[in-house]
Parts: structure tokens; sequence; C-alpha cells
């Protein structure tokens, strides 16, 4: 057996959490060798209801889950981490966007990407979830200057499998067909999934299917889905977004496939053109635990487009929280 490494969690009681918890406890994440510690953070008044998930963590009787710290103190909860899932902030409900979040839920990345520069492990891997993620995201890189900004992502790993998902049924094959799936910019409505480089069982998706069923049908439905399910379930997405975040974390550490990649929010070099200070989804690879953005993809008419209306509506976030933001130059 390995070491354990320290997992930190936030959000413990919440909905993602009642699912994502009990598959890295049962080593999904990082395999049937790696022993686990759980860092549980929640606010007070959740505390008790946490308590009974940890109940239930115990009785499943995982034999890789070495120990649990339930905590209300982000000090405590982040302390030695090697690893962070920041997915505790309120949901949206029914006719809102994401951004309408950003007042809610911003200041608690701040003080959790202070936290995570005090105490974490110093390659630290932390991934954003609550929403705006790619926002929330800028907050908590700007609240840990000792740690690398390569060291913080956020999630559109759903809104990727999401794609890759709809792409592979209008096609008639299996999602593992699929490669080289794109979602660009932010994870809101502007975000903008890309099959101009895809393929379908190493066909160039575009020449299988109908662009204007991409541009009419394919961008929208993927744009509005997390809208769609919250409408119909009368909730937000939750054992689909805890199954994107051990994706997204499994790619981060074990590496992308030969010849495909996956999306991630990262903070933005000025690839594609993207101002250097936002938070924005690109097509990656990783390796030895590390991410690299896709260089030199063509981007066309249409597409830069859409990249273009995604910065601006993410330079807007930027500038409502931008008193949060201090702390980095
Ligand atoms: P939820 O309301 O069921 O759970 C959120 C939990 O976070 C609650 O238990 C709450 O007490 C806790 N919490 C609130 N503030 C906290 C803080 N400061 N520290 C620690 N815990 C805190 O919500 P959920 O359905 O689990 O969703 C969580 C977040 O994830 C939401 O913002 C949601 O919009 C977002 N989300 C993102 C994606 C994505 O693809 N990026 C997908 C699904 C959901
Ligand atoms: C999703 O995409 O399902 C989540 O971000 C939840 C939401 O608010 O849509």
């Amino acid at each position: 057996m390995k070491t354990p490494v320290r997992i930190a969690v936030t959000g413990a009681a919440g909905q993602i959490n009642y699912s994502l918890l009990f598959r890295i406890a049962s080593g999904e994440l990082f395999g049937p060798k790696q022993p686990v510690i759980l860092h549980l953070l929640e606010i007070p008044q959740a505390m008790d209801h946490l308590q009974g998930i940890v109940m239930e963590l115990e009785d499943c009787a995982y034999p890789l889950l070495y120990a649990i710290h339930p905590t209300h103190d982000p000090n405590v909860a982040f302390r030695d981490v090697d690893y962070a899932f920041l997915i505790g902030a309120r949901p949206r409900g029914p006719g809102m966007k994401r951004a309408d979040l950003l007042d809610a839920n911003a200041q608690i990345f701040a003080t959790q990407g202070q936290a995570l520069n005090q105490h974490a492990h110093r390659n630290v891997k932390v991934l954003i979830c609550g929403n705006p993620a790619n926002t929330n995201c800028l907050v908590a890189i700007a609240n840990a200057p000792e740690l690398d900004s390569k060291n913080f992502t956020a999630m559109t790993r759903l809104d990727h499998n999401r794609a890759i998902s709809m792409l592979a049924h209008q096609c008639g094959v299996l999602t593992s067909d699929i490669k080289c799936m794109t979602v660009w910019g932010n994870h809101s409505c502007t975000q903008y999934p890309d099959v101009y480089h895809a393929k379908v069982k190493g066909k160039p998706a575009i020449q299988l299917i109908d662009e204007q069923w991409v541009i009419d049908t394919f961008v929208p439905t993927i744009q509005f889905r997390g809208a769609e399910i919250i409408k119909i379930r009368g909730q937000s997405s939750a054992a689909s977004a805890a199954n994107a975040a051990i994706d997204h974390m499994q790619t981060w550490v074990n590496g992308t496939a030969h010849g495909d990649w996956a999306s991630m929010a990262v903070p933005s070099d000025g690839i594609y053109g993207i101002s250097k200070d936002l938070v924005f989804s690109f097509p990656v690879t990783c390796k030895n635990g590390g991410y690299e953005i896709v260089p030199d993809l063509e981007i066309n008419k249409i597409s830069n487009e859409r990249l273009k209306l995604s910065e601006k509506e993410l330079q807007e976030e930027r500038k409502q929280i931008k008193n949060l933001l201090r702390n980095r130059k």
C-alpha cells in the first residue's frame, strides 16, 4: 500500500458529495492501492447532517479509507492536503443564471484560497466546481499568491461529457469512439462546445453530421443542459457533476490518452487571444501531473465569435468581484 493521500472536499453534506465522497472512498478516483484520508468541510449549521454522512462512509467499511476529518474550519480542512475539491457553494434555482450566484459564493473562494495558501501541500491540485466556477477559481487563485496558479482549475468536464454523449448519440456510436471534444470558455450558457476538431472513430466529426444541426441543436442543448436539468429535476445536477469531478481529477493526475484531450477551465496565458486575467475552458493534454493547453488549433469564424462572447462574459464577471482579487498582481 502507498502512503495515504489527503483530499479536502468542501460542501461535504451537499447533493454532489452524496455521490462523490463514496466514489473517492471506494478507490475509484486513485485506484485500489491508494489509501485516502478525507478532510470534509461544511458550514457550522450543516455539521449534524455531515455527521450522518460520516457514519454512512464508516458503514461502507472501505478498506482504502484510512481516516475522515469533518470540520467547519477551512484552516483545518486544508492542512497538508494533496487534492482539494471545492464544491461547497449555493446552487442556482429555476430561472437563475450561474452568474447570479457571484455575490453569494465568491467570498467563499477568497476565504478558501487564503486557507489553501497557508496550509495546503505546495503541489496541491485544486478543482473548483461551485458556481460560477471559472470566476470563483479566479478568486481562489488571487487569494493564494504563494501557490502556482496552475494548481487551480475549474470544472467544465460535465459540459465536455454532455457534448461527447450527445454527439455519440447523433452518430450512433459509443462515447469511447469520440475523441478531441472541446468546450471553450465559461461554464455558463456562453460556453462553446466545439465539434470542429472532434473525431468520431478517427474521422472528423463535421464530415459525419449536419453543420446546421450543430448550430441549431447541439450547441444550445449543451449550453442550456444544466438549466434543463434544474427545470425537470427541481435541483441542479449532482451525480453527473460528481462523475465529472472524478473524470477531471483522474485526467489531471493520470494523463490524457494519446491522440485525445479533455476540457478544463484554467488560467489563460493569452493563447487563442484570450485575455490573461481570466480562467477559461480550453482543450488540454495532461502528463506527469501537469497540463498544457493544446496549441495551434485552427479556429474558424463561427468559433471565434463564440470564444469572444464567452470571454466578454467572464470579463463582466471579473469586474463584479474585482474587490476580491486584490491579493495577487
Ligand atoms: P448543495 O446545496 O446540495 O450543497 C452545497 C453544500 O455546500 C451545502 O451542504 C452547504 O452547506 C455547503 N457550503 C456552503 N457554503 C460553504 C462553505 N463556505 N464551506 C463549506 N461548505 C459550504 O449544492 P450542490 O448541488 O452540491 O452544488 C454545489 C455547487 O456546485 C453549486 O454552486 C452548484 O451550482 C455547483 N455545480 C457546478 C457544476 C459544474 O459543472 N461546475 C455542476 C453541478 C453543480
Ligand atoms: C450544471 O451544469 O448542471 C451545473 O452547473 C448546475 C447548474 O446550475 O446548471
